[in-house]
């Protein structure tokens, strides 16, 4: 395992199908076309032709760090066939960060796989583990001097997707079941089957095996935190469904060399269960409530339950049209962050999500963005945010 030292990462982050463009051999892209109601990826954001720029875009505002994927459909399209041209693609998108002073974050699989992987059974099929080891080990050819990689983003949220879909639960009415947007009156998130969620830290464990074996990387898995909050007498409840969402994934991480802490807003919980985020006017575009707060809960509570393994906040931020109050959200999230580093807690960085305006699983409306993106031209537009948290990295706290 590597070890990571200073100097503390601040940057932002993206996923591959979410800004790319036509990630064409990939389950979403399939998926996309089958369901109404969900919008479709197309060209994204073209990042895949124009990730300098947007490199540069980070660097220049004071950035020092940028996580990103590569996308196993496009590595591997074919099951054991290798695309070096893709492969050498992401190589060079790790010599540019490197280039401008941008420490890569590389995630190896965010949501996406490929549709011939999804064909064969996907998660649940009986090669699952074999298969993704394989294309991890491809990765590794190419992951020479990358300081800290992620197996895999968010499998709490993918095992709900996966669970949703062996269920066929998605919405009678054809609508889908987005993993980020909550909002009412589209129904809470299904819970994740923790057979499902076995399975997948099945799959980190032999992914971090191969990584240990071929690189230096710090090497560990980003987990979606909801910062749940118990009302009076629903602590059991809680802790059932704190396993259930989260302790699961966090207890797989003990030994790692880091825990990705993604956190966006927190929620209550009653005897009955998780409570809807009560509508307000002050809820994000994807139907949370505002609540910067969130990210010291899910801080505190990761490094309770993963016994102290080193925090890098992979994502954090806010689907909001109104830029001013991303600075808003942003900035007190990051007192919370830094008052549980204050406690002792070891935070190695901050990555806000997301450096730019992109695909939001099925819905192009919630922008997340610290750069805005004409989506005719794709021209960027850096919003007044990023130079804010540029500021802000280069003081080296909020
Ligand atoms: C997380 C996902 C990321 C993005 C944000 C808003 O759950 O990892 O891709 O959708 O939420």
């Amino acid at each position: 395992m590597g070890t990571v030292t200073k100097p503390f990462l601040w940057g932002a982050s993206t996923a591959p199908h979410q800004i790319e463009g036509n990630n064409v051999n990939s389950d979403w892209w399939a998926r996309e076309g089958l369901m109404p109601g969900m919008e479709r990826s197309g060209d994204a954001i073209d990042s895949y032709h124009r990730y300098e720029e947007d490199m540069r875009l980070l660097a220049e505002a004071g950035l020092n760090a940028y996580r990103f994927g590569i996308e196993w459909a496009r590595i591997e399209p074919v099951p054991g066939h290798l695309s070096r041209a893709e492969l050498a693609h992401y190589r060079r998108m790790i010599d540019t960060a490197v280039r401008f002073g941008l420490t890569p974050v590389v995630t190896l699989h965010h949501f996406t796989s490929p549709r011939w992987f999804a064909e064969e059974g996907g998660w649940l099929g009986d090669r699952a583990v074999e298969r993704f080891s394989s294309y991890v080990t491809a990765a590794t050819r190419i992951l020479d001097g990358v300081p800290w990689i992620a197996t895999m983003n968010e499998p709490n949220m993918l095992a709900m997707m996966v669970t949703a879909e062996r269920d066929a639960r998605l919405r009678p009415d054809g609508a889908w079941q987005s993993p980020t947007v909550d909002n009412q009156p589209r129904p809470i998130l299904p819970t994740p089957d923790p057979e499902v969620g076995a399975r997948l830290v099945e799959a980190h464990h032999a992914a971090r095996e191969v990584l240990r074996e071929r690189t230096d990387a710090a090497v560990g898995w980003t987990v979606a935190n909801r910062a749940f909050v118990a009302r009076p007498g629903a602590e059991e409840t809680l802790h059932e469904l704190e396993h259930i969402w989260e302790d699961l994934y966090l207890e797989a991480a003990r030994g790692d060399g880091f825990i990705g802490v993604q956190s966006y807003s927190s929620q209550w919980v009653s005897r009955e269960g998780i409570e809807p985020h009560p509508p307000h006017p002050d809820n994000t575009l994807v139907g949370t409530a505002y609540r910067p707060d969130s990210l010291g809960i899910a801080v505190r509570h990761t490094w309770e339950v993963t016994g102290g393994v080193p925090v890098l906040v992979t994502e954090n931020g806010i689907a909001t049209a109104d830029d001013e109050r991303r600075i808003a959200y942003t900035s007190e999230a990051l007192g919370h962050l830094f008052a549980a580093a204050d406690d002792g807690i070891d935070v190695r960085g901050y990555l806000h999500w997301s450096a730019l305006d992109n695909y939001e699983w099925g819905h192009w409306e919630p922008t997340f963005g610290l750069i805005a993106v004409d989506r005719e031209t794709f021209e960027r537009r850096p919003k007044p945010s990023l130079a804010w948290l540029g500021d802000v990295a280069r003081r080296g706290r909020p």
